[in-house]
């Protein structure tokens, strides 16, 4: 199945967005599909009340700026609107347990909750234990909104995903593994090119290698031959200390003109953002014209309309 052939059916047979391990290819397709119809809309100024008075709790243990805005941004543009709970200013923070959030929060009317925390296993206790609809803004093992997002991006500029060679260089983080899944279940070729010990998660590798052509591999100068779309994410991801060792490792996989130059002459450049210029990506390429990074930003909030529609509608 080919996203080109896909005829949205406008909903999903899931209640959360976790991660991407069990959403199939029609799902993820769904997904893409009504992001860029609620785009097309949002351009023409049209937005339709299809959360009317719903609300999304908003749990942040993490800093965000494009996750944060791009949520509130658009529940407020589906008629519903956000709250904004830092885990520093609710009980969570001083030691309450998921399950106790969970259950309160699930006497408040709340019909979603998006969070952004550290460990995957919270993410999945929120949806176990509440009663409204979980999506994960990022945790350290995954960031599906953002690689939904990133599809997306993808699917605009070039009109297909069949086919397309996506090279991910650096840390074999939370992006790279939501990546993976996302590129192996919409058509596209994944290469990985990571140092040894930084490789992404192996249940994510074997769970992309049933959908589609995976690599992991230490060359980035062999994987990025004939790219479509170089992408690349910080050496240290939140909660991470920095250190000397694994700068050291990964200042090879930086995406400077000479990686860009190996990839296809319309290759396009892909970052999550924050990024750090002079560390994972040089300034000339994040800022030239082969960089799509505020697109993918963008894309964010109208992938995200579609999800919470998904998700959170009657
Ligand atoms: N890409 C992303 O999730 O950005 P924020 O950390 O700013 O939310
Ligand atoms: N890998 C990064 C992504 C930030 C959006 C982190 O977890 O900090």
């Amino acid at each position: 199945m080919d996203i080109t052939q896909y005829r949205p059916k406008e909903k999903i047979n899931h209640k959360h967005l976790l991660n991407l391990m069990d959403y199939s290819s029609e799902e993820i397709f769904e997904i893409i599909s009504l992001g860029i119809k609620l785009k097309h809309l949002y351009k023409k100024g049209v937005n339709k009340p299809l959360l009317k008075n719903k609300t999304l709790a908003m749990i942040f243990s993490k800093s965000s700026t494009r996750t944060r805005v791009s949520f509130e941004q658009g529940i407020r543009q589906l008629g519903g609107h956000a709250l904004f709970l830092s885990s520093s200013d609710i009980q969570l923070g001083r030691g309450e347990t998921i399950h106790d959030t969970a259950k309160t929060l699930s006497r408040y009317g709340i019909d979603g909750v998006m969070i952004r925390t550290f460990l995957q296993s919270d993410v999945e206790e929120l949806a176990k234990y509440g009663d409204f609809a979980v999506i994960n803004g990022l945790t350290d093992d995954f960031h599906p909104c953002q690689a939904l997002a990133d599809i997306m991006t993808v699917y605009e500029i070039f009109g297909h995903l069949n086919g397309l060679k996506l090279v991910y260089s650096g840390d074999g983080n939370n992006v790279a593994n939501s990546l993976i899944l996302a590129c192996a279940k919409t058509g596209m070729e994944i290469a990985c090119a990571t140092p040894k010990g930084f490789e992404p998660n192996a249940d994510v590798i074997k769970e992309a290698e049933k959908w589609g052509k995976i690599t992991v591999t230490d060359n980035l100068e062999e994987a990025a031959v004939d790219a479509d779309v170089i992408y690349t994410d910080v050496f240290f991801s939140m909660g991470q200390q920095n250190d000397e060792k694994k700068s050291k490792a990964l200042m090879p996989y930086q995406i400077n003109q000479d990686i860009m130059k190996k990839a296809k002459k319309e290759a396009v450049f892909m970052h999550c953002l924050p990024a750090h210029r002079g560390e994972e990506v040089t300034q000339d390429v994040i800022d030239s014209p082969a960089s799509v990074v505020f697109e993918q930003a963008e894309n964010r909030m109208h992938v995200q309309k579609a999800v919470m529609t998904l998700l959170m509608k009657d």
